[in-house]
């Protein structure tokens, strides 16, 4: 059951074989997924082989298979984590219950929804970084960059599967739908505005991964509770592949931060100034960066107060991050929760329903998790002996979604007006120049074993291979 049959046209440990209509429907759909990354997948790489990893089974030992391959070529396909035996439903409602191996008529919208919310955000990161090869600043970071690619591209079929296989006529429309909205396009964008920015320089791509994969990481843990049993064992299988890109976010922030305190060591300066002369991003550049990614990311989560958060829940379909260590009753029922309120321009904690926050309940848990590795960085600048840190800014800060955005709030957590915010935004957030500053910055080094002045080589290479790997042939 759990090693991957690559004899098909589509990989996979679904039975496909013997689903005649899936594999139809699938197969339709397939060549116009090819032209989709053709048209929006990595600029310029048709004929690059590149060391990737492929699933080859889905236990922990041997899901990735390493080897060059042209990216067109990877085989895409479809893998669950193998179920798990008179499986149980864990929270909600229906505790108890054995859980779903198909849709209940009465949730199908709401799953669909669901579904396809998370599967437009597979094929939308592919596009937002799709420029980025252009200006890799290693033949490493190349690398790492097509492999995030191809398995957003992977994602996208898991949640394909999905739709083709338990939601009938919508579901196919729905899949072909999600190869015809576009990242940042105007008539026709993605269905979440993070997914409609760009993702102009490699700075940005490392923040994204970091904290913009890590949203992915947590709506997938929240999805692999699911009590429709086909979605909490794909979502389940994502997260193995989810670790990789949060790594390449972390690992390659990390790297900045190495460069840049070297050199501010050498130079024996803080000055942004010169350190900017001398072809490196200032701290307080990364800081900005990060004050960007972290508010527009955790906007993700939705309303603070959510019915629809709510009904998700207590109908079984969506649990909080890690419901099964939970020791609470999991149906939450007369709990309460404290989010953030706007009273007369003031930031106010109020107590509300628990199933209504749920949104707000699973952005903690985020928050708290992306803080663990703000830390991870502050220990390399600390080591470098630079009394500088990191910090993640107030969750009011910059925010568009809920009772948060009607208020102007400084990363400290103060609620500042109007003209303070304008006067003091580009001390918070990117400016025009420092953009412009980091894609000054951006030039593409691809020989093996060089890297781009305003980034430290990795510690080690991919699969124990040495730094200066050849992991992308052009040919
Ligand atoms: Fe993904
Ligand atoms: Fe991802």
């Amino acid at each position: 059951m759990s090693s991957i049959n690559y004899s098909e046209k589509i990989p996979n440990n679904v039975n496909l074989s013997e689903d005649r209509a899936l594999q139809r429907a699938l197969e339709s759909w397939q060549p116009d997924f090819i032209n989709w990354w053709d048209d929006m997948g990595p600029e310029g790489t048709t004929d690059a082989s590149v060391y990737l990893r492929t699933a080859v089974s889905v236990d922990p030992q041997g899901w990735a298979q390493f080897g060059h391959v042209k990216m067109r070529d990877y085989r895409w396909g479809i893998f669950l984590n193998p179920g798990q035996q008179d499986r149980k439903i864990h929270f909600g409602d229906h505790l108890g219950e054995d859980a779903w191996q198909d849709v209940p008529g009465e949730y199908r919208a709401n799953l669909r929804r669901i579904i396809v919310t998370q599967g437009d955000t597979e094929p939308a990161s592919v596009e937002q970084q799709r420029h980025l090869g252009l200006t890799a600043p290693s033949m490493y970071d190349l690398r790492n960059l097509f492999q995030i690619n191809v398995e957003e591209g992977r994602h996208l079929w898991a949640m394909v599967y999905l739709l083709h296989k338990h939601f009938g006529r919508d579901g196919r429309e729905e899949a072909d739908a999600l190869l015809q909205r576009r990242s940042g396009q105007e008539d026709n964008p993605r269905i979440l505005q993070a997914f409609n920015e760009q993702t102009p320089d490699w700075l940005s791509f490392f923040m994204f991964t970091y904290f913009t994969d890590r949203d992915g990481k947590f709506q997938l843990c929240a999805l692999a509770e699911s009590a429709f049993d086909p979605l909490a064992r794909t979502t389940k299988f994502m997260l193995t592949e989810e670790a990789h890109h949060m790594f390449v976010g972390e690992s390659g922030v990390g790297r900045v931060i190495n460069r840049t305190c070297q050199v501010m060591n050498e130079l024996k300066t803080d000055d942004p100034k010169k350190l900017r002369e001398a072809g490196v991003i200032d701290l307080p550049t990364l800081q900005r960066y990060l004050n960007f990614h972290f508010s527009v990311t955790i906007d993700l989560f939705g309303a603070d107060e959510s019915s629809n958060a709510a009904t998700f829940y207590s109908t079984g379909l969506k649990g909080r991050y890690e419901e099964g260590k939970r020791t609470d009753d999991d149906q939450l029922r007369g709990q309460t929760y404290r989010v953030l309120n706007v009273v007369n321009g003031q930031l106010v904690e109020k107590e509300v329903p628990m199933l209504n926050a749920l949104n707000e309940v699973l952005r903690d848990d985020y928050i708290k998790d992306s803080i663990a590795g703000v830390e991870r960085w502050n220990k390399l600048i600390e080591k470098a002996g630079i009394p500088f840190r990191l910090k993640t800014p107030h969750k009011a800060f910059h925010r568009n979604i809920g009772a948060l955005s009607g208020v102007k709030v400084s990363p400290e957590g103060q609620v500042v007006s109007e003209a303070e915010w304008a006067a003091r935004h580009d001390e918070w957030l990117p400016s025009g120049a420092d953009r412009a500053f980091v894609a000054s910055l951006m030039g593409r080094v691809v020989e093996p074993g060089k890297f781009a002045n305003w980034i430290a080589p990795p510690a080690m290479g991919i699969n124990r291979q040495p730094v200066d790997f050849e992991y992308v042939r052009f040919n």
